[in-house]
């Protein structure tokens, strides 16, 4: 049902919504570089730029998407990271709130029928009964984790590869094309989502390894677009690439990731609307790599700050 709803009619017609979010983001950026001389772009524009627009398509409303994106954070860092106890605690109480406001907003009926919770509560099963509402929420839950954080990641990536990169931000704009193989060449060579778990439903050998039945894997995505063998010279960026989707950064196989396409649309709206809107601006750096978050899954600068 998911992957049905996110698919390519749905995130075409989302294209409009994805291009007047950025632009309202990146009005207020730039305003923000005219009074004080610098903004930073990974809290003010690649992580609000993905929670708004899912609230969009979500049918979510009334909360402020910095409460959603401490809420989805909280979830990552206590799923994915390595909290002590007390850490713990902290993050399951914001987790917890999460669940609780999104139990009390599925149920509360105010979703337009055709967004992602209306379509939840007018799915029927096979045996022609809905989805009972922990199912409804879990959903929501995991879709919304799944869908905010990573592309925020993701944006932040692309848009420090692209500031960095001679010619790249003043080419992006005029270039038809040109903001999605860079976008493509970044989820190749670092992807946000860097490793991914599986449990095996029966023995088997891989690479001249053997691993029983039952056994749990987790899966170094991150390493296949590096692979010399199928990208050559992966250590450059070189957009263009013929085989450039070869590359595991949405996983494989029936969970593949049902978002792919919304995430690539994202990020390549948004580098090509900041490259136009803040066309002037660099990188702000001391030459030292910003902050990473840096989770068992997951891994993304926390920072893009730019100035004139
Ligand atoms: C750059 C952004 C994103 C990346 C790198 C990413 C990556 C991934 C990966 C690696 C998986 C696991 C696939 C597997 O098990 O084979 C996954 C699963 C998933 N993703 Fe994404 N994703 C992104 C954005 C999104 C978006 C925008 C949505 C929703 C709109 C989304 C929804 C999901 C869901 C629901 C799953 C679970 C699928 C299942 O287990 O069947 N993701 N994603």
């Amino acid at each position: 049902m998911v992957t049905r709803f996110f698919n390519a009619e749905r995130v075409a017609a989302a294209i409009p919504v994805i291009e007047r979010v950025a632009e309202d983001l990146l009005d207020a950026a730039r305003s923000e570089i005219e009074a004080t001389g610098r903004c930073e772009l990974f809290s003010s524009f690649a992580q609000v730029l993905p929670c708004r627009v899912l609230m969009e398509l979500l049918g979510i409303r009334g909360v402020a998407p910095a409460t959603l994106i401490g809420w989805s954070d909280a979830s990552l860092e206590l799923f994915w990271g390595r909290p002590t106890p007390e850490r713990q605690r902290e993050l399951a109480e914001l987790v917890g709130e999460f669940h609780q406001w999104l139990t009390d907003t599925v149920r509360g009926d105010a979703a337009p029928p055709t967004s992602f919770i209306g379509a939840l509560a007018s799915h029927r099963l096979p045996d022609g009964e809905p989805l009972d509402i922990g199912t409804a929420v879990a959903a929501c839950f995991f879709v919304f984790i799944a869908g905010q954080s990573t592309t925020g990641q993701l944006i932040a990536t692309v848009l420090r590869r692209a500031l960095t990169e001679p010619g790249l931000w003043q080419h992006v704009p005029r270039r038809t094309g040109l903001a999605e193989a860079w976008v493509e060449e970044v989820l190749c060579r670092e992807p946000p989502v860097t490793t991914w778990r599986r449990v095996t439903v029966r023995s088997a050998e891989l690479g001249g390894v053997s691993i029983p039945d039952g056994a749990q894997l987790l899966l170094m995505l991150l390493g296949s677009g590096s692979d010399p063998e199928v990208f050559p010279h992966p250590e450059r960026m070189r957009p263009y690439r013929t085989n450039v989707r070869h590359h595991l950064a949405f996983g494989v196989g029936r969970h593949r990731c049902p978002g792919a396409s919304l995430a690539r649309t994202e990020a390549a709206v948004a580098l090509r609307v900041a490259a136009s809107r803040l066309s002037g601006v660099r990188l702000e750096e001391d030459g030292t790599e910003p902050p990473m978050l840096d989770l068992l899954s997951f891994r993304a600068p926390l920072g893009v700050t730019v100035s004139p």
